[in-house]
């Protein structure tokens, strides 16, 4: 046993920063839901990371409440839009609490921080002669007295036919077009047919800024990907942008143009800086040192590929034009899809956030999100069967299990101190040192790739645990120093864990803090171990994620859309029939690199036998070639232990081994079929030896 730590070298920590770090912000009439909880999540772990590492970082956003759709909304259900908003802004800041956002401010559009900043940014950019006014000819709906945006015109699609298409694009063919071009076309808000009418509106000469923006590009101010977007965008040429709406429409009125409002998209990311503000004048927080054109703090927007046109150009070019500085970063990502499918109403995948916190953990979904996101902008697709396998095998098989294998004995043995000396420094000392390359990965936004690392760190704490085996030692007189150690050990490698995941599972974290008896962890806490050092008795820290519970929250979604047509008058809900659980979805891929690691070898079944009490498992025991493995394998209903000695098999022989109930399982006999007497055990060609690679 060694005893001296000065070995463990201190993680690297960095120079503190200042980071201002935004989400996009939702509109204020409709439900979070799961889609939107990517993005959420994903800023959120990024801003609990930095943090952790000790930059001053500030997490704002703010509920998107202007515009056309919410004014009608606000009509339909015979209220203020005030009133709505104030609503739809409880439910949301009550959704993001549920799934542990931390923002440091949430805020509204329509606030008076919002509109100084917006009449400051418009009044700059228009003493700077960027703003223009010209007549345009719109829609205009003749009995409800207002223009109409492009998605309030329905009409006959202009290429197939098809009825009640709205007015820019149809959802049956596809087609994209002007709402002038539909047939028949009917204002969706009276069912008049529109007229044409003339109106002055104020525009922004984006192509003033069309230099500054490329240098901005190219400074790395986005991503590659997005990148080549934009430049496509720029050889299409940019056109001036229309930011004025007429009345009646729900905003701030233009402050030299009366009856003309901001047009919903001029003062949303304006609302960044307005939360921003309105955080500043509660703490002291020094406002302008964030926002100068010569700020030296860092601004980061993490926001959906649909809206890149917006922060990507518009949205720098106001500041530019404002004389306010331009984001360090515009992050986008994908969309999220449900068991390979867009998010679907009637088969219950459009899953509100207030209806999966009914049901389950969200520090499930933090995970399995964390577990799947990179920097670029691809999809991400929720699997359930793949996500209860994940959540699983991971946090609870893997994290949480090194605890509960430790603690036990931690207690009923050593009073809930912990050994003053550690068992392998030099394995802590990995421990410590892997910080550094995940430290990287969450602040590169690969969260995916950083899970992976953390999950190796945890193979390599149960391999530790597995190769002293306590539970034996623990029956052995005269072996209590070793126990103390080894479990110590283990509850250190453990907390190291935890600390590396905090940012992704900040419950579980905070459990873990009061468990341990130790101050809220930072990034470099763990560098030191706990040692000689009293903890409290281990609670559950994560139950198995209960599948049950998954099937109970899809029946629900599928509910709130009847309830949702019952309100709306759209008649009953079309669900269909087929539950996706009741599918057998090919699980998510793996990397080629994951799938090279596991050691698949022949193996001969010296030994096979019933379990006393197992309904469906044989005890195996397993010749390597000279190493015997012992192995459960739920094959009890297809094979009779006798018809199998003897055989050569295929086994996954670099398994963790596995306590399960009837003992530790050694490795895993590859096998296939649709299961009860239909398994067959894979056998390898003839020719193969017990110990043969397969390739
Ligand atoms: O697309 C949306 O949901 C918008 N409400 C996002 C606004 S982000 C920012 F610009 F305010
Ligand atoms: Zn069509």
């Amino acid at each position: 046993m060694f005893t001296d730590c000065s070995a463990v070298p201190i993680a690297d920590m960095p120079e503190p920063r200042k980071i201002l770090i935004t989400s996009a912000l939702p509109y204020a009439n409709g439900s979070i839901h799961l889609g939107h909880l990517v993005e959420y999540i994903q800023t959120d772990i990024w801003s609990r990371f930095q943090k952790m590492r000790g930059h001053e970082a500030y997490y704002v956003c703010a509920d998107d409440a202007h515009g056309t759709p919410i004014m009608l909304r606000a009509r339909a259900e015979g209220i203020e839009p005030e009133q709505l908003i104030e609503r739809v802004w409880h439910e949301h800041t009550e959704d993001f609490a549920g799934f542990e956002i931390g923002f440091d401010n949430y805020h509204s559009t329509h606030s008076e921080e919002n509109r100084v900043c917006a009449t400051t940014i418009y009044e700059r950019n228009r003493d700077a002669g960027h703003i223009v006014r010209r007549t345009i000819s719109q829609a205009y709906d003749p009995e409800a007295e207002m223009f109409l945006p492009d998605r309030f015109i329905k009409g006959t699609c202009p290429r197939c036919g098809a009825e009640d298409q709205y007015g820019d694009n149809c959802e049956v063919c596809g087609a994209t077009y002007a709402p002038t071009e539909l047939k028949n076309a009917v204002s969706a808000v009276s069912g008049a047919t529109p007229i044409k009418k003339d109106s002055e509106h104020l525009f922004f000469k984006l192509g003033d800024f069309e230099k500054v923006l490329r240098d901005w590009h190219k400074a790395g101010h986005v991503q590659a990907e997005v990148a080549n977007k934009l430049n496509e965008w720029f050889e299409a040429g940019l056109n001036d942008w229309d930011i004025s709406r007429d009345a009646p429409y729900f905003g701030f009125e233009i402050p030299d143009a009366a009856g003309k409002y901001f047009y919903v998209w001029l003062d949303a990311p304006i609302g960044y800086m307005a939360s921003f503000r309105n955080y500043c004048d509660k703490t002291g927080v020094d406002f302008d040192a964030f926002w100068d054109a010569d700020s030296d703090t860092e601004l980061y927007h993490f926001i959906g590929k649909d809206i890149i046109y917006f922060h990507a150009l518009f949205w720098p070019a106001m500041l530019h034009g404002a004389g306010f500085r331009k984001p360090t970063g515009v992050y986008a990502h994908g969309f999220l899809t449900v068991d390979g499918a867009k998010m679907s109403k009637s088969r219950g995948t459009f899953i509100k956030a207030r209806t999966y916190l009914k049901h389950l953990n969200p520090e499930y979904l933090r995970y399995y999100f964390a577990a799947k996101l990179s920097s670029g902008v691809d999809d991400l697709d929720l699997n359930l069967e793949d996500f209860a396998a994940r959540v699983n095998a991971d946090l609870v098989g893997k994290v949480v299990n090194i605890a509960s294998r430790c603690a036990g004995f931690i207690k009923k043995r050593f009073d809930n101190r912990l050994n003053d000396t550690l068992d392998q420094p030099e394995l802590y000392a990995t421990f410590v040192k892997a910080g550094d390359e995940i430290a990287e990965l969450y602040e590169k936004r690969e969260f995916g790739r950083a899970v992976r690392e953390i999950m190796a760190l945890a193979d390599l704490a149960n391999q530790y645990i597995d190769d002293k085996a306590p539970w034996v030692i623990a029956k052995q007189d005269g072996r209590d120093a070793e126990l103390h150690a080894i479990c110590s050990m283990g509850i250190n490698l453990f907390r190291v864990l935890i600390g590396y995941l905090k940012p992704i599972v900040p419950v579980m974290a905070a459990q873990t803090e009061a468990f341990l008896n130790v101050e809220p962890m930072r990034w470099d806490t763990q560098a030191e171990p706990l040692l000689d050092h009293k903890i409290n008795a281990f609670k559950p820290l994560m139950t198995r994620v209960d599948r049950d519970r998954i099937n109970a929250m899809i029946e629900d979604s599928k509910e709130d859309l009847a309830t949702e047509q019952q309100a709306t008058g759209g008649g009953s809900a079309a669900v269909a029939a087929d539950s996706p659980l009741a599918r057998d979805p090919i699980a998510a891929t793996v990397d080629f690199a994951d799938f090279a690691k596991v050691d698949l070898r022949v193996a001969r079944i010296a030994k096979a036998e019933h379990v006393e009490g197992a309904d469906k498992l044989l005890r195996l025991t397993l010749d390597l070639g000279g190493e015997m493995r012992n192995v459960f394998a739920g094959i009890k209903a297809a094979y009779r232990p006798e018809d199998l000695e003897g055989r050569l098999t295929v086994m996954v022989a670099n398994l963790a081994p596995r306590k399960m109930k009837f003992g530790v399982s050694e490795g895993m006999v590859l096998a296939a079929g649709p299961g009860g007497e239909d398994i067959f055990v894979l056998q390898p060609d003839d020719g193969a030896e017990p110990g043969m690679k397969v390739k």
